[in-house]
């Protein structure tokens, strides 16, 4: 066994207790949330990459996520986003992560192919389809249908093309060890395109990679094994799953638990649960840490460990989920977005630690 496994231990972790998975270790529970930057050009990183993470680095993270990078050109969201399709990519991200190690921060990378969600503007000049003199690109999905409109009409993804896209993860994982990254996420939520083959709203195809939930996840389970074959043994693999599409005939939590299971026999690590993103019309349930019950499931009744995220914000907040043994690490997105030092703060307030010595009389 070569993860901690849900109630290994009979004391509930708190917010710095230690993490393993394979050969990592995080040394707290505290996750950046991957959020696109929209900054990148050509895929590249830049100055605002390195200053935006670096600032979460020094902030204490237990684990720094990078945003969703994807494994194409045409499986960029946007023309902002970061990508991993080529060894320019790898080099330059190999700088930031050399950046977290100096500053002894693990670090992932979340892989991504936007599939019809692609080919838009950066949500900052609306967020819409790119237009001709935008420099477009033809998006494909499983099934020709929009996102919602606004969005590119995508074209069905052709057999060769779903074989193309399970190598473009492989590739891009074995460049992100090349790179020097810690963990590998796969996206599989939010209404990318690994997303778009597991719902039943995106996904009519009649092909094996349809119809019933063997072959809506036929897709998933490919990448993880095609990805999981270029990963050493000690490296973790995480996929980030909606774990519910918000409707009573989309994608729900007992699929989520079933894919759960596939995925850990075929060497996933850890479930980062999620919800929503398949159509713009449905929301996400509001509420403090509202997909910490969906964790909670994937990992009773998935027996793999889990993450949970969405609307956790404040450390009393965040400490009392780990505490209720929902998940064993806690993404935070918003709340690192506007406070790069929250992780400080948890320290300071549960007298778990200094903060860096340089930091010692700031007012946290
Ligand atoms: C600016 C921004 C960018 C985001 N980009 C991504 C992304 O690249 N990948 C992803 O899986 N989720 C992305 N998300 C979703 C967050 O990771 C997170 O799941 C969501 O904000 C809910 O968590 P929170 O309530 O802690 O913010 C993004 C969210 C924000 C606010």
């Amino acid at each position: 066994m070569n993860v901690d496994m849900p109630d290994a231990s009979p004391m509930r972790p708190n917010l710095f207790s230690a993490f393993r998975v394979r050969d990592l270790r995080l040394s707290n529970r505290i996750v950046l949330s991957p959020m696109c930057q929209y900054s990148a050009v050509d895929g590249l990183p830049n100055a605002w990459h390195q200053a935006h993470y670096g600032a979460r680095m020094i902030g204490g993270v237990g684990l720094l996520m990078l945003e969703s990078t994807a494994v194409s050109a045409v499986g960029r969201i946007t023309h902002g986003c970061l990508g991993l399709w080529n060894d320019e990519h790898a080099k330059a991200l190999g700088r930031l992560v050399g950046t977290a190690h100096e500053l002894s921060v693990p670090i992932g990378v979340q892989l991504n192919h936007a599939g019809r969600k692609g080919s838009v503007q950066v949500p900052w000049r609306g967020g819409k389809a790119l237009q001709a003199c935008d420099d477009p690109w033809p998006v494909v999905a499983p099934s020709a249908l929009e996102q919602s409109e606004g969005f590119p009409m995508p074209r069905e993804i052709t057999r060769d093309g779903i074989a193309a896209v399970v190598d473009q993860f492989a590739a891009a994982a074995a460049r992100a060890v090349q790179a020097g990254f810690d963990v590998v996420e796969l996206h599989v939520a939010h209404g990318y395109l690994l997303h778009q083959f597991i719902s039943p709203l995106s996904n009519r195809r009649e092909d094996a990679y349809g119809g019933d939930f063997e072959g809506r996840v036929r897709i998933v389970l490919e990448t993880v094994e095609a990805v999981r074959s270029v990963l050493p043994a000690g490296f973790p693999l995480f996929v980030r799953l909606s774990c519910s599409d918000g409707a009573s005939d989309g994608w729900g939590v007992d699929e989520a638990v079933r894919l759960a299971v596939a995925m850990r026999e075929r060497g996933v690590d850890l479930v980062d649960c999620t919800s929503g993103g398949i159509a713009a019309a449905l929301t996400r349930t509001p509420g403090v840490a509202f997909n910490a019950e969906a964790a909670s499931r994937v990992r009773t009744e998935g027996g793999i460990s889990t993450g949970t995220v969405g609307g956790i914000v404040g450390i009393d907040q965040a400490q009392a989920v780990l505490a209720s043994g929902q998940a064993d690490i806690l993404f935070l997105g918003r709340a690192l977005l506007s406070d790069p030092f929250w992780t400080l703060r948890a320290r300071r307030m549960l007298n778990a630690g200094d903060v860096p010595a340089q930091y010692l009389r700031a007012t946290f």
